[in-house]
């Protein structure tokens, strides 16, 4: 097993290894005076490992209730977000007790969203169960529900207690979930580490979980340690995710999360290239491990479809867009562009 210590400004231990599961009741009881536990999961997640969870709390001596939503990102919403904290008012859970996460990234933003406002925050433990929750959402306390007018909308940045990453969960994901991981797993390598990239590179799906996974933890932690409410250096972990936010929502969100940031990490990287700011082989490395993984590196859609989508991002900020920019594998510059340059810089990073 591998243990991170995130030291924000609240101190947390994210843990990562083979069959931790089954620890969840006694890393409990290291929270302090918890008497109640919500385990907070969606209809997919639930059957597979809900009733494991619940029976490893309650054997540590806690009171465990459960609420349980319609699996995906549709759920994230209001509606979800007060029937939860109505439901925690409901079973009496206190200031001290305790939200267990157990799902993805949906689950993570939501039930963390809930730990944060309920009774103005209250402990959380994250369980993430797909490879993107377990490399970026659930560590660095960026928590949130979707409005009708966009996602990620209405937040906090709320750290949570601890983060236990049970690597077995990650066998029951689809292979499609699994590579949409891999994409932001990549993104950590041609962020910051080339012998991470390198290894993924050599591996391809048959990665070491447990390492790799403890790798990108410890790479997040770095960033949100240096910036923990992302108003500088953390918005490097946006790569390919301006690019990846239009690709999204102009196919109505049926292209998933890390299928739209690879193909925003491509088009960024071939702009970069194209506009001698990366090297070829780089560039196709980059796109190389991308397909390698079962990712996609194109799109058919515009720059005209794709830049009001990405204009209504929260990632603008007045006339300027910042873009991440690969200047080598390992590294990459945040470079704010005027939103009237985002054309071109699309246009060249589309074309084949
Ligand atoms: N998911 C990007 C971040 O945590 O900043």
């Amino acid at each position: 097993m591998i243990s991170v210590t995130v030291n924000t400004s609240k101190p947390y231990d994210v843990y990562i290894g083979a069959d931790i599961l089954s620890s969840i009741g006694k890393q409990a009881r290291s929270l302090g005076n918890v008497s109640k536990v919500c385990v907070v999961s969606e209809s997919n997640v639930y059957p597979l490992y809900g009733s494991s969870v619940e029976a490893f709390l309650e054997s540590s001596g806690f009171d465990v209730v459960r609420f349980v939503f319609p699996a995906g990102e549709a759920s994230k919403n209001g509606d979800t977000f007060l029937r939860l904290l109505d439901y925690l008012s409901q079973c009496g859970l206190t200031r001290t007790d305790l939200i267990v996460a157990l799902g993805g990234g949906v689950v993570g933003d939501l039930a963390g969203f809930a730990a944060a406002t309920f009774l103005r925050g209250i402990q959380l433990i994250q369980v993430p169960t797909t490879l993107l929750a377990a490399v970026d959402s659930s560590v660095g306390g960026k928590t949130a529900i979707d409005l009708p007018s966009g996602k990620n909308l209405a937040g906090a940045f709320y750290q949570p207690s601890m983060v236990i990453c049970d690597i077995e969960c990650l066998n029951s994901l689809p292979p499609s979930l699994f590579e949409d991981g891999c994409a932001e797993t990549i993104k950590y390598g041609i962020l910051y580490d080339r012998s991470l990239f390198s290894h993924l590179e050599e591996n391809g799906l048959v990665f070491d979980r447990e390492a790799v996974i403890g790798r990108c933890v410890e790479l997040k932690r770095d960033v949100v340690c240096e910036d923990e409410f992302d108003t500088a250096s953390r918005m490097r972990l946006n790569l390919g995710h301006t690019i990846g936010h239009g690709v999204a929502a102009c196919s109505h969100f049926t292209m998933s999360h890390g299928r739209s940031v690879a193909v925003g990490i491509a088009v960024i990287s071939r702009a970069a290239m194209r506009k001698g700011l990366l090297s070829a082989e780089e560039c196709h490395r980059i796109e190389s491990i991308l397909n390698a993984f079962g990712l996609p590196t194109e799109t058919t859609f515009t720059p005209q479809e794709l830049i009001p989508f990405i204009l209504s991002d929260k990632k603008r900020s007045g006339n300027t867009v910042k873009l991440i920019i690969p200047r080598k594998i390992g590294q990459c510059d945040i470079l704010p562009i005027p939103v009237q340059d985002l054309e071109e810089w699309i246009q060249v990073g589309i074309a084949k």
